[in-house]
């Protein structure tokens, strides 16, 4: 394809928001000034479609218990290394209350995919809607179809589960205990269910060509994701991948900026695994199209167990020191935060 195809790309996919995949493959080579045409054009869509304001979802990391081996998380069951931890009903309920003082207006529950009773998560979505004026995301894993029910009578909002490739090969390489099938399954349900669903990948993985990444987009495209998280892999020591080289930074950037080309109205986070292997790493993808952060809100006493990747930033420090940062980031880049719940424009 000629150089001078880039204007032409951009021009059609910020008034279509469509791309083909050699389009794709196009824009994912692209260094020098073009790369940074492609990143300014993002930032610009994002500035018109969503305006200056970031979100910020304050994450409670509650358990790192998980009954799962994928090949890249430190938090797989045979990483017998790992202290494992789970909070009370009652810790993470408070902790909630204390993120939506910082003025956190969606709070995000993760774990592992623990075994934490269904009943007592309906208990906490039911308590922190009730103490708070704050959307609740949940990132558990997978669940029965009657559990992802309950949650969102109880209050749910949103629901993160990342299909981490959209090549079932691939898939099927880094999760052998899981169902690339079964995955898309549940992203089904949980829109069938009314969640705002977000999804995403993960940028490096051992196995993954630009082709793959292709049809990732394509996909976050024809599932119309309320949300994608787009994060770089970064290699574990207590992994099966300990010694693969970890994602690239422009890669990561690349992916996000063509993601808000296709889906102008969803919510991308900046990621904190973009942060942790680039000290400028998340201000650089909010400057490629992406409009959120997610802090830390959870005690600092148990940051440290929950190290999915190694050097994952925030891990000594509490909710508030992350609120001051955050902060700070959002002031320097000349942007604002935030104050309503960030609901996905799609959808309200
Ligand atoms: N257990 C739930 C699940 O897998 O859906 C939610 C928690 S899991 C720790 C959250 C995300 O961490 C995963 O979706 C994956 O993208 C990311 N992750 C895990 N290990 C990683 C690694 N080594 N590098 C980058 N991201 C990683
Ligand atoms: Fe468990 Fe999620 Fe890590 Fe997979 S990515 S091992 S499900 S915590
Ligand atoms: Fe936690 Fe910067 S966001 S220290």
């Amino acid at each position: 394809m000629a150089e001078t195809s880039l204007s032409r790309i951009l021009e059609k996919v910020t008034s279509r928001n469509q791309l083909s995949g050699d389009e794709i493959i196009y824009l994912l080579q692209l260094e020098g000034d073009d790369l940074k045409q492609l990143l300014n054009q993002a930032d610009r869509v994002r500035a018109r479609m969503l305006g200056n304001k970031i979100h910020l979802r304050g994450i409670i990391e509650f358990s790192n218990n998980c009954r799962r081996n994928c090949k890249y998380c430190g938090l797989r069951q045979d990483n017998l290394a790992l202290p494992r931890y789970s909070l009370a009903a009652e810790e993470i309920v408070a902790m909630a209350g204390q993120g939506a003082k910082l003025g956190y207006r969606t709070i995000v529950l993760q774990s592992g995919e623990d075994y934490y009773d269904a009943e007592k998560i309906a208990w906490i979505i039911r308590e922190i809607k009730g103490q708070t004026d704050s959307a609740i995301t949940l990132c558990l894993g997978e669940r029965d179809y009657q559990e992802y029910k309950l949650w969102r009578a109880m209050g749910a909002d949103r629901y993160l589960l990342k299909l981490e490739t959209a090549d079932p090969d691939l898939y099927h390489n880094l999760h052998p205990d899981m169902d690339y099938q079964q995955r898309r399954e549940r992203l089904a349900w949980l829109k069938e269910l009314g969640y705002q669903v977000g999804s995403g990948n993960i940028i490096g993985l051992p196995g993954q060509t630009e082709e793959t990444i292709v049809q990732d987009l394509l996909l976050f495209k024809e599932l119309d994701l309320e949300m994608v998280g787009i994060g770089p892999f970064i290699a574990h020591p207590g992994t099966p991948l300990a010694d693969f080289k970890n994602g690239s930074v422009a890669m990561t950037l690349k992916t996000v900026a063509i993601t808000r080309l296709l889906l102008p109205l969803s919510h991308l986070p900046a990621t904190t695994a973009l942060g942790s292997i680039d000290r400028q790493g998340r201000q650089q993808a909010l400057r490629a199209g992406a409009n959120v952060v997610m802090p830390n809100i959870t005690a600092a006493e148990y940051r440290s167990f929950y190290q999915i990747y190694p050097a994952k930033i925030c891990i000594n420090e509490q909710a508030v020191d992350c609120r001051r940062c955050i902060g700070g980031i959002i002031a320097a880049l000349g942007r604002e935060v935030a104050v309503d719940c960030g609901h996905s424009p799609k959808m309200v």
